[in-house]
Parts: structure tokens; C-alpha cells; sequence
């Protein structure tokens, strides 16, 4: 008999879930199945859908649609744009958080001018947390906007060396910044890309090994959480000519960690600090009663038939890891087991 691991309901605080505009490479439905055979069961998804969640009727009708479909919980990231910054305010109500794009990536949301990130920091609530998707010398603009105004940034997914050291500084002097990694920036490298092409291309890139190895020097102390940027794409998508950046990651983050664990990279009590206690203490996210998921400790073979995911790959197919996720109860109803999705469309809440 392998032995069973028992951990709290896992959170994910950067999640693709494409809805709307982008159902055809994940929905609410396949992207929460996705999140609980992952042993997640809680997520928050990003705005940059199309439309982007930048308007307060977009975020209704997605709620709406959320609240029908999910089989864990959900909440939404409102998008900061330029063109609708006036609204913002009227956004809140609907959201966990607020998400501005500094940097290129997927999608059209951007934000490139000093007013709307001065209009993001006077008029977004300060109970409501801000993340900013911020490379390089970005970073530094994010930091100098927590120290002007007086609260929490959180950096999505941080890569590099130079931009965990810069932030490892700021925490050094007090100001009020957090981050994340993501679990393809931990496990894989720049060498990854000649393997695997386009599948290994995200934003940010894979790291070189120097970056890799300053993330991990950096796990214990300076970052904070653990999120998936679960960002799928179908596999014709990213096999034509134009490929979009991303990759799927919801299901294949506990098993990596736990992987590390068994190699004593990682104490399990950190990974939880990662993927539950920290991320509910900076958005503030709810508790989930009688919420637990039971890993088995058995060499497992990660494969892209396994996935449900809509997109069907993983970048990780063929890497064996030390465990499976076995069981996942939700609010003291079993949600997954066993490869099969047991939760009823509708059963995750909606977290506003
Ligand atoms: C994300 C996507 O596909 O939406 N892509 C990615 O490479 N990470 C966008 C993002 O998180 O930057
Ligand atoms: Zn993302």
C-alpha cells in the first residue's frame, strides 16, 4: 500500500479559465475539472478574455455564467484598461482583485500610461488586492507605485533572478510587495524550448538555469505563493504560424511540488504556506469547510491523455512524478476520485 497524504483544499491565484470569447480552449466546466484533478479547489481566474473583464456588464454576465458551470470555486480578476478607466470603481463589486498587464502577453490588455496605473491606484478599493504582471524593469515600477500609494502589489509569476532579487530588497525595507512562481518557471528551463518548441513558450519565457536555481534559492523566504498561470491553448493553435503564448498547469503543479518534496527541496509545511495559507491571507479568500484533498504516493507518469483540461496537452507529458491525486472532498462531498469528476456543474461558489 502507498502511503496517502492529506493536505487542505489547494488555492490557484492565476488561472486561464478563457470565458468569455475563448471556450473553445477552456471553460468553466473542463478548466474547474482541470483544477480539482489537480487537487485545487479554489481559483481565481484573469480578465484577459475577450472581451476583457473591464466592464461591469461583462463581469455580470460572466458571474452568471460561473455560477452555473463551476465545479470548484471561483473568482474573477477585473482588468485595468485605458480606454474604460472611469469604470473601474464599478468593477469591484464583482471582483476578487484587479489585474494590470505592464508587459506583452496574450490578449490585448494593456496598461503603458503613467494616468491610467495613477487612476488604478487612487480609485481601485484598498481592501481589494492589485496584481500587476510586471517583467524586468517593470517590477520596479510596480514597487515604486506600493511605496508612493501606500499598498500591497502583488507580481504574478516572477522568472528571473534579477527580479526576485530586486523584490527579496523591497521586502527588506518594508514595503508592502508579494509574489508568485509558477511551476513551468521551477521545472523547466531555456533547454526545455529546444525540445519542445512552441509547447514550452509562455510569458514570461522559461528562465536560464541561473534564474531557476534563484527562484528556488528564493522559495523558502521571498516568494509567497505558488499559482499555476494555468493558460491553455489548443494544440493546433500552438503548432500554427502565429502560436499564442502559454501553458496548461492546474493539473501538474501539486504532483511537481510533491515531487520536490520527496527530494527534500521543499518541506510539505512550505508547499501548503504556497498553495493554500498565503493565498488565501493576501486575497482574502474565503474558507472552505470540510475541504480536503488525498494524495497517493506512487510513481506516476504524467500523460496528455489524462488531461481534463479542453486543451488536451501539458508540457509536462512523459515526466514521472511521486504522486497521484486520489481524492478531493469539497465541502464534505467527494468532487474527484480516481480520474473521475464527480462534482455537478454549479457546486463550486462564485467568490465575489
Ligand atoms: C497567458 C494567456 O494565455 O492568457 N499566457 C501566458 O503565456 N502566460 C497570459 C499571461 O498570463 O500573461
Ligand atoms: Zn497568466
Amino acid at each position: 500500500m502507498s502511503e496517502i497524504i492529506a493536505l487542505p483544499g489547494l488555492i490557484d491565484v492565476h488561472t486561464h479559465l478563457r470565458v468569455p470569447g475563448g471556450e473553445h480552449k477552456e471553460d468553466f466546466r473542463t478548466g474547474t475539472a482541470a483544477a480539482l484533478a489537480g487537487g485545487i479547489t479554489q481559483i481565481l481566474a484573469m480578465p484577459n478574455t475577450s472581451p476583457p473583464l473591464t466592464l461591469p456588464e461583462v463581469m455580470v454576465e460572466t458571474l452568471a455564467t460561473a455560477r452555473h458551470d463551476v465545479l470548484c470555486d471561483v473568482g474573477l480578476f477585473a482588468g485595468a484598461s485605458p480606454a474604460h478607466i472611469d469604470r473601474l470603481p464599478t468593477l469591484a463589486p464583482y471582483a476578487v482583485a484587479l489585474k494590470i498587464y505592464l508587459n506583452d502577453t496574450f490578449g490585448k490588455l494593456r496598461v503603458e500610461d503613467v494616468p491610467t496605473l495613477r487612476a488604478c491606484f487612487q480609485t481601485w478599493p484598498r481592501e481589494k488586492l492589485i496584481a500587476m504582471h510586471a517583467e524586468k524593469q517593470s517590477v520596479a515600477v510596480g514597487i515604486g507605485l506600493a511605496a508612493t500609494y501606500e499598498r500591497s502589489v502583488h507580481f504574478c509569476h516572477i522568472s528571473r533572478r534579477e527580479e526576485i532579487e530586486l523584490i527579496a530588497d523591497a521586502k527588506m525595507r518594508g514595503l508592502p510587495v508579494t509574489c508568485e512562481v509558477t511551476p513551468h518557471h521551477l521545472f523547466m528551463d531555456v533547454t526545455d524550448r529546444e525540445r519542445l518548441g512552441m509547447l514550452a513558450d509562455m510569458r514570461p519565457v522559461l528562465g536560464t538555469p541561473d534564474d531557476v536555481a534563484a527562484l528556488w534559492a528564493h522559495l523558502h523566504d521571498t516568494v509567497d505563493c505558488l499559482a499555476t498561470d494555468h493558460a491553455p491553448h489548443t494544440l493546433a493553435e500552438k503548432q500554427s504560424d502565429n502560436p499564442p503564448p502559454g501553458v496548461a498547469g492546474l493539473e501538474t503543479s501539486l504532483v511537481l511540488l510533491l515531487t520536490a518534496v520527496t527530494e527534500n527541496r521543499l518541506t510539505l509545511s512550505r508547499l501548503i504556506d504556497l498553495m493554500h495559507t498565503n493565498p488565501r491571507r493576501l486575497y482574502n479568500l474565503p474558507e472552505q469547510p470540510d475541504t480536503r484533498v488525498e494524495v497517493e504516493m506512487t510513481p506516476t507518469t504524467i500523460r496528455n491523455e489524462m488531461t481534463q483540461s479542453k486543451c488536451g496537452w501539458t508540457p509536462f507529458h512523459g515526466r514521472t512524478v511521486a504522486g497521484r491525486v486520489k481524492r478531493v472532498i469539497l465541502r464534505g462531498q467527494v468532487a474527484y476520485e480516481d480520474g473521475m469528476v464527480l462534482a455537478q456543474p454549479g457546486t463550486g461558489m462564485v467568490i465575489v
